[in-house]
């Protein structure tokens, strides 16, 4: 499908849980080979944003449009009423595969059933093309030789990897990430990395939420700061790192500036 506008946009996205406006009104377009970084403090909605631009979560203001077509609802306009049905959903969403935080790997299945699971049950596919794709995707994180392991066999760097391989096997145009890295051990962290950084050479679009920001600023083609549910400032990331025009986003950078931050790549490569 040709499209020239954005594979991913939020116009005016918000989100409350009760009385807890979570989201307030948030913009955001992401074109085809861009990789966008979300960061901010915790609770700032980073994890919210994510989980709402592929419906996990239901947003209640503004739009979400994903390759031009709304998700989630029928009709425009202030008031989000009418909700689609879960199979309009799903096909609105298709271009979009996520990676967890927590890998959510089922635990009593084999790597590759793993992988290959949501290809049988989402897309219907036949159990030999899927396990040709699950191959494939295993295969390009690294992760074959353990097809047949169950993943509490495996270090956390390897669960995550297996993570990927799940969402790279349903052939996304975009693929989102919650914190890939944060919940592996620190010697496992680069082998993940690594995986994300050759998907990126290969030009997969991506949405990724993340503390690391050295690996952000190499990354990314722009970084949004997020607090209190709206975006404070978007930028470049050699920009933004180096110039941040907020005391919020200076005070969240102060941290990171106290080590060495490796801003020279993110120059190099998107200057
Ligand atoms: N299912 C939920 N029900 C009620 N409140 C929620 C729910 N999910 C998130 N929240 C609240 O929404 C706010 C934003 O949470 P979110 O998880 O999006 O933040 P985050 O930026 O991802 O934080 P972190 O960096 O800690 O992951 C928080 O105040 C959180 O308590
Ligand atoms: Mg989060």
């Amino acid at each position: 499908m040709m499209s020239n506008g954005p594979i991913l946009e939020l116009r005016n996205v918000g989100k409350s849980f009760g009385s807890n406006r979570v989201l307030a009104g948030i913009n955001l377009a992401v074109n085809a080979g861009e990789i966008v970084t979300l960061i901010g403090p915790s609770g700032s909605g980073k994890t919210t944003a994510l989980r709402c631009m592929n419906f996990l979560e239901a947003y209640d203001e503004g739009e979400i449009l994903i390759k031009g077509q709304l998700l989630g609802y029928s009709g425009t306009g202030r008031e989000l009423k009418h909700r689609d049905g879960a199979g309009l959903i799903a096909e609105v969403r298709r271009p979009l595969a996520m990676v967890f935080q927590q890998f959510n790997l089922w635990p009593h299945l084999t790597v590759l059933e793993n992988v290959c699971a949501p290809l049988v049950l989402g897309k219907k596919m036949s159990r030999d093309d899927a396990r040709k794709k699950a191959t494939a995707a295993l295969a390009q994180v690294g992760m074959l030789e353990k097809a047949q392991a169950r993943p509490a066999r495996l270090s956390g760097g390897q669960q995550q990897r297996v993570g990927i391989a799940r969402a790279l096997a349903l052939e996304p145009e975009l693929l989102l990430l919650d914190e890939p890295t944060s919940a592996l051990d620190p010697e496992r962290v680069e082998e993940v990395l690594d995986v994300i950084k050759a998907l990126a050479n290969n030009g997969m679009t991506m949405v990724m939420v993340t503390h690391e920001m050295s690996f952000a600023a190499k990354i990314s083609s722009r970084v949004v700061f997020m607090a209190d549910g709206s975006v404070i400032e978007s930028g470049a990331p050699a920009t933004l790192f180096r110039q941040p025009q907020t005391e919020r986003l200076k005070s969240f950078l102060a941290p990171w500036f106290k080590r060495p931050l490796q801003l020279d790549d993110a120059e190099a490569t998107h200057a």
